[in-house]
């Protein structure tokens, strides 16, 4: 144990929306079900943005790719585009039932999910059928090409969380988390709370013997004030103290549709390409 591996797991159990579930008593699913404005907020944030093109730009056509806790598909659905498989793995049916629902939109029949949490996949589950020369051989792959965790290593015991992902993987990993600070409003909503970014998870992979290269990515962004009030709902800050905090702050606008709110955001992307 390191005071890194220490630190995640303070963060896991004390402060990331896992640790909310057990104080609402919800399950995973239940969670997202009643949060059905994630994929409006990644409309308004510009999130995956950038950082998707940059992990397509590493990924060479034709090959498979696993997509760890991989919610509305930000990541699964546009790279499944080049990709020969996907898997799409998430404890929320809610989750991939909107991510399969996409896909069937867009005519990819080339997506796999996995209904189950990281920690209780089997190696053995995640296989491919090998695509060789101009056609599909038939003969199944152990193991994928790439692998992904976009905001989604919610793991007390994250170095076993990383090395089964690094153990299937045979070309690239690639791992999204916060690069920036804490959010003041998120501090005003909720108080102080333990903390972990991208650092704690360069730490932990370097101290595992894999160091990991790294860009980051700021997102300037705002949001419509009643989306804002969705997201901060279970806060006991009123909606005029949450409006005060922003006026404050100096990241309220008053548009012709409203009142909306400033946000900043840096996003880390660690890499390995082997
Ligand atoms: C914040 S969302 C991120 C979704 C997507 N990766 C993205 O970047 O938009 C977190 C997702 O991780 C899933 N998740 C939570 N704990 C997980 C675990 N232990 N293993 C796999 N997925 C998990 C949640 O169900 C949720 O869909």
């Amino acid at each position: 144990m390191s005071r890194w591996t220490d630190q995640w797991k303070e963060f896991v159990r004390e402060t990331s929306y896992v640790h909310n579930l057990k104080e609402e008593k919800i399950s995973n699913d239940q969670f997202w079900r009643s949060y059905g404005i994630y994929d409006k907020i990644l409309m308004h944030s510009g999130y995956p943005g950038e950082i998707l093109s940059k992990i397509s730009s590493f990924i060479s056509p034709k090959a498979t790719f696993l997509d760890i806790g991989a919610g509305t598909g930000a990541f699964a659905i546009p790279l499944s585009r080049k990709t020969t498989q996907t898997i799409a793995v998430d404890p929320s049916a809610y989750q991939l039932q909107i991510l399969s629902e996409k896909a069937r939109q867009e005519g990819l029949t080339n997506i796999i999910t996995i209904e189950k949490e990281w920690k209780d996949v089997q190696p053995s589950e995640i296989s491919c059928m090998n695509v060789s020369g101009a056609g599909i051989s038939g003969v199944e792959n152990s193991g994928v090409d790439y692998s992904l965790a976009a905001y989604s290593l919610f793991d007390e015991d994250i170095e076993k969380f990383l090395t089964k992902m690094i153990d299937v993987t045979k070309k690239g990993i690639f791992i999204v988390f916060r690069a920036e600070g804490v959010d003041s409003l998120n501090e005003f909503a909720y108080g102080p709370r333990p903390y972990a970014d991208y650092l704690c998870l360069h730490h932990i992979l370097k101290d595992m013997g894999y160091p990991f290269d790294l860009i980051l990515f700021q997102r300037d962004y705002s949001l419509p004030i009643d989306l804002l009030f969705k997201v901060y709902r279970s806060s006991k800050k009123g909606r005029d103290e949450l409006l005060g905090h922003l006026s404050r702050e100096g990241r309220l606008q008053e548009r012709a549709d409203g009142k909306w709110a400033a946000f900043s955001a840096k996003d880390a992307l660690l890499y390995r390409i082997r």
